[in-house]
C-alpha cells in the first residue's frame, strides 16, 4: 500500500529515513535527521536563488507556469481585467473574496480619506533633484512616509494595519506623481476624491491635458494596474514577507519590496525593453544582429523568460490585445513594428524554443504606457503602484501564519577554518 512518505537511505551510512510529504512535499527540517556523527548539524538543502523551495503556503495568487494560468483567489486575471477594477481586486487580494457592494463602497472610502499626503512629505519629494530615478525617489519616499506614522509599527493591531494598508494603497500613487510633476518642473496636482482611483492618478500626472485623460485611457490604467496587482512569491513578494518577518512596519517593508522590483531582471525590465527597442535594435534590419548576440549570451532579451512561466505569460497576452485598444486612441507607437517582429523571428528561433522563453508582463506594457505620455523611467513605478495591493496581501498572509518566523536562511559555508590574526607587518 502506498504511505505519504519518503524513504531516504543514507549510503554513507546505511541508515534509512522516513520523512513525511504533506502536500506532496517535504519539510526540509526533517532533513536534519541525517547525519554521519551524532555532533554534525545534520543534513539541509541547498537551493539557491529558491528554485525549488517554497517558503510559505499561500491562498492569494496561483500560477500554472507550463500552461500560463494565473489566478487571483481562484479568479482568472482574464475576467478579472475585464470585468473588474484594481480596488475590488485589491481587496480581493487582501481580504480573499469578491467584496460585496456595501463592502467595496467602504473599502473605497477608506482608502479616499487617506487620499492626501502628510503636509512635510511634498517638500521631501521636491528635496529630490529633479533628474532622480523616480524608483529611488519612490523607494526612499514610501519609506520616509512611514516616519510620520510610528503607530504602524503596532502589526498586532489589526485595526491598525487595515489603516496602514489603506494608507499605502491610497499614497504610493500620489508619491509617484507627485515626484513625476516635480521632475517635469511642473505644479502639483492634489488628489481629487470625486474620481475613481486610475482616473485620480492619471489626473494627478496630467491635469489639462485631456487627451491623455481619455476614458479609454483611464480603463486601460485600471486594467494594467490589475494585470501587476500580484504575481505570488516573485522576488519583491519575497522581500516584502522577509522585511515584514522582522515586525518592520509595513512602509519599510513596502520600501523594500519595491527596491527588489527595480531591478532590470524583475519590475525594471518594462524600462530596459524599452531602452532595448528604442537605443540598441532601432530598426527591424537590426533584430537578427541583435538575437545573435543574445545567443552569444552577450546581451540579454528584456522582457523574455521567466523563472515560472514556461509557455507565453498570460499577462503579455492579454496587454499585447490591450496594447491595440490603446493604440487606436494615441496612434500606433513606431516601436510595436519593432517589438512584434522580434517577438515573432525570437520565438522561431531555436535557442528561444529550447529554452522555453516567450514574452513577459514587461515585454508590452512599455509600449502601452509610452503610447500614453508616460516617460520611461516612470514605467517600473507603474508597476510598483501596481503591486502595492499584492504586496500588502502577501504581507497580511504572512502575519497570520502560524508557520511563519522571522526569515533566516542557512548557508553553506565554504571559507577558511580557524586561522590566527596576523598583524600588518606580517602579512
Ligand atoms: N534572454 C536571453 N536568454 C535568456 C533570457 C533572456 N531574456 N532569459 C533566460 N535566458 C536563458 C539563460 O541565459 C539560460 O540559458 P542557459 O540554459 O544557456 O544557461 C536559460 O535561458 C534559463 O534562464 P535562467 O536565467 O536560468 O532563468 P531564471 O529563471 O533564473 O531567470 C529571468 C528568469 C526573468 C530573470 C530571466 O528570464 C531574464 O533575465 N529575463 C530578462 C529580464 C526580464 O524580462 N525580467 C522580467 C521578468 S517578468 C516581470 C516580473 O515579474 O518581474
Amino acid at each position: 500500500m502506498s504511505k505519504d512518505s519518503l524513504s531516504i537511505t543514507d549510503n554513507r551510512t546505511g541508515k534509512s529515513y522516513e520523512i513525511d510529504i504533506d502536500d506532496g512535499n517535504i519539510r526540509a527540517k526533517q532533513l536534519r535527521q541525517i547525519k554521519v556523527n551524532d555532533d554534525e548539524f545534520g543534513m539541509m538543502s541547498y537551493d539557491p536563488s529558491y528554485e525549488n523551495t517554497a517558503s510559505c503556503k499561500s491562498s492569494v495568487t496561483y500560477i500554472d507556469g507550463d500552461n500560463g494560468i494565473l489566478r487571483y483567489r481562484g479568479y482568472p486575471i482574464e475576467q478579472l481585467a475585464e470585468n473588474s477594477s484594481q480596488l475590488e481586486v485589491s481587496k480581493l487580494l487582501i481580504d480573499g473574496e469578491l467584496p460585496s457592494k456595501t463592502d467595496l463602497d467602504k473599502f473605497i472610502s477608506d482608502i479616499k480619506e487617506f487620499n492626501e499626503l502628510p503636509s512635510g512629505m511634498e517638500s521631501i519629494i521636491k528635496s529630490f533633484p529633479k533628474d532622480s530615478h523616480p524608483m529611488g525617489v519612490l523607494v526612499s519616499t514610501i519609506a520616509a512616509l512611514g516616519t510620520f506614522y510610528p503607530e504602524s509599527k503596532n502589526i498586532q493591531s489589526e485595526e491598525e494595519n487595515y489603516k496602514n494598508i489603506c494608507r499605502l494603497i491610497a499614497q504610493v500613487p500620489i508619491l509617484a506623481a507627485y515626484f513625476y510633476r516635480h521632475s517635469q518642473g511642473l505644479e502639483i496636482v492634489q488628489p481629487d476624491n470625486s474620481l475613481s482611483y486610475s482616473q485620480n492618478f492619471l489626473n494627478m500626472l496630467f491635469k489639462g491635458d485631456d487627451k491623455k485623460l481619455n476614458p479609454d485611457l483611464v480603463d486601460a490604467m485600471d486594467t494594467l494596474l490589475i494585470l501587476h496587482a500580484d504575481h505570488e512569491q516573485n522576488c519583491s513578494a519575497s522581500v516584502m514577507r522577509g522585511t515584514g518577518s522582522s515586525e518592520s512596519d509595513p512602509y519599510s517593508s513596502v520600501a523594500a519590496a519595491a527596491a527588489a522590483l527595480y531591478g532590470p531582471l524583475h519590475g525594471g525590465a518594462n524600462e530596459a525593453v524599452l531602452e532595448m527597442l528604442s537605443k540598441e535594435i532601432k530598426t527591424v534590419e537590426n533584430i537578427p544582429s541583435f538575437l545573435e548576440s543574445v545567443q552569444k549570451k552577450e546581451a540579454l532579451l528584456m522582457g523574455f523568460g521567466h523563472r515560472v512561466y514556461k509557455s507565453y505569460d498570460p499577462r503579455a497576452k492579454y496587454l499585447k490585445i490591450a496594447a491595440d485598444k490603446v493604440f487606436e486612441i494615441t496612434g500606433t507607437n513606431p516601436l510595436l513594428d519593432i517589438a512584434l517582429k522580434l517577438e515573432s523571428i525570437a520565438l522561431s528561433e531555436d535557442y528561444f524554443k529550447a529554452r522555453n522563453l516567450y514574452p513577459n508582463v514587461d515585454f508590452y506594457s512599455g509600449l502601452i504606457y509610452e503610447s500614453m505620455g508616460i516617460p520611461t523611467p516612470m514605467f517600473t513605478v507603474l508597476f510598483a503602484v501596481g503591486r502595492t495591493p499584492g504586496w500588502l496581501a502577501q504581507w497580511k498572509e504572512f502575519l497570520n501564519d502560524k508557520d511563519q518566523k522571522i526569515a533566516r536562511p542557512r548557508q553553506v559555508y565554504t571559507g577558511y577554518d580557524y586561522r590566527d590574526y596576523l598583524p600588518l607587518e606580517s602579512r
